[in-house]
């Protein structure tokens, strides 16, 4: 989950990380009320996750209350690469010196955590980063040994911090080490780290994407979710405890197996092509033992899409047996006509492996008419296709 950055601030906070404290406004009369009780220059700055906000005319100075108020009603409802601003922070104004930029992120590809530190930060790090690679250090961070005060020095140092900023820029980088690390984030990002004209090094602006798979551990971190602004079939689907992510396509897709619903959701583009650019419109896997309750559930949750015009079912029986499957999508169908929303879209259903030729019998004395059961995977790719487009 990637947060706002008023969140992001409070979690820098609470590891000691200096920003400038903020308010979180929702309308114009919020906003003048927080530039009064901040009393001096605010800085009123759209909250969306998407970068690039000051260019966008997110980000605005106003010298006293009632500007304050002009600025956050410029702001509120401006639209930033397709996110609608519904906040803005409103928060002191610092007078800037220099701009810098440090982060931490996982490295994947080579297995370790990499910090990233510039003393050219500022708006455009993408920027420094492809024309002057050489003012961006890249330090590799042991996850076992973490941000040392030692690794600190060496980050800062490649980095070229200047001297008079360097003992605080140390600090602060092993302070955002513990955001990364105690919060379980996979990314944290301030740019920019400020210098301001007191001498002090503080956090203006910050990104942190937190490990959802760890949400577990942090009670805390659910107040930082938005139920506003995620898909609300993905909400339903994450109460019912269903690994769902909504895409832009028509074509419903149901299978068992991150890796199986991975290439299905390939097959199906790919089969696609021909019906004028038919795609999936979800990843949904139901997993290993997907009891007929499971298939009900996300049946449900992928017909009540709107989008969706056809459903693809494709299962891999193993430890669940395709009988078992093909029970689960007959009583699922049932279900769903005795609740009063009859299915009403085709799905197409390719099952294999464990007990197929049961599975495939029980589908096809179902006597459900919207239900086709085809031999392969790419056979049903291609009707699927087809059926998705109208043809
Ligand atoms: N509290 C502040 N006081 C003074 N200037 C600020 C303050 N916060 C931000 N700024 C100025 O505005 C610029 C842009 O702010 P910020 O980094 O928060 O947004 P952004 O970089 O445009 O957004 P994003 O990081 O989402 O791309 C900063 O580089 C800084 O110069
Ligand atoms: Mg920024």
């Amino acid at each position: 989950m990637d947060l706002y950055e008023y969140q992001a601030k409070e979690l820098f906070a609470n590891h000691n990380v200096p920003v400038v404290p903020g308010f979180v406004c929702t309308d114009v009369a919020q906003a003048v009320a927080a530039a009064e009780s901040i009393g001096e220059t605010v800085v009123v700055k759209a909250q969306v996750k998407a970068g690039g906000r000051g260019k966008a005319g997110g980000v605005k100075l106003a010298a006293d209350p009632a500007e304050a108020g002009e600025r956050a009603n410029d702001i509120l409802g401006l639209d930033i690469k397709g996110h609608i601003v519904e906040r803005v922070l409103v928060t002191a104004a610092a007078e800037i010196v220099e701009e810098y930029y440090v982060s931490f992120l996982l490295d994947r590809s080579n297995r370790t955590y990499l910090a990233m530190a510039s003393f050219e930060g500022g708006m455009d790090i993408e920027e420094v980063a492809a024309t002057k690679p050489e003012a961006l250090a890249k330090i590799a961070v042991d996850a076992l040994e973490g941000c040392t005060p030692q690794k600190a020095a060496e980050i800062a140092d490649a980095a070229k911090f200047p001297a008079d900023v360097r003992d605080q820029v140390i600090e602060i980088l092993q302070n955002l080490w513990d955001v990364l690390i105690k919060e379980d984030a996979t990314l944290v990002e301030v740019n920019p780290l400020a210098k301001i004209a007191d001498g002090r090094v503080l956090a203006l602006d910050g990104k942190v994407t937190l490990d959802d798979n760890a949400s577990y551990r942090h009670e805390s971190h659910a107040a930082f979710i938005d139920e506003g602004a995620t898909d609300p079939i993905e909400l339903r689907a994450k109460a019912l405890d269903l690994n769902y992510v909504k895409l832009q396509g028509e074509v419903g897709i149901i299978g068992n197996g991150a890796g199986l619903v991975m290439s299905t959701l390939d097959v199906v583009a790919y089969a696609g092509e021909e019906f004028g650019g038919v795609k999936p419109a979800n990843f949904l896997d139901i997993g290993g033992g997907a009891s007929a309750q499971v298939m009900a559930n996300g049946l449900d949750i992928v017909l009540g899409d709107p989008d969706v015009t056809a459903v693809f079912v494709n299962v891999f029986g193993g430890i669940t047996a395709c009988d078992a499957v093909a029970n689960g999508i007959v009583q699922a169908v049932q279900m769903l006509a005795d609740r009063g929303e009859p299915v009403t879209k085709p799905i197409v259903c390719r099952i294999d492996g464990n007990n197929a030729i049961e599975g495939r019998r029980i589908l096809d004395e179902s006597g459900i008419a919207l239900i086709e059961r085809v031999e392969t995977m790419d056979e049903a790719a291609r009707r699927v296709a087809q059926l998705a487009a109208g043809k």
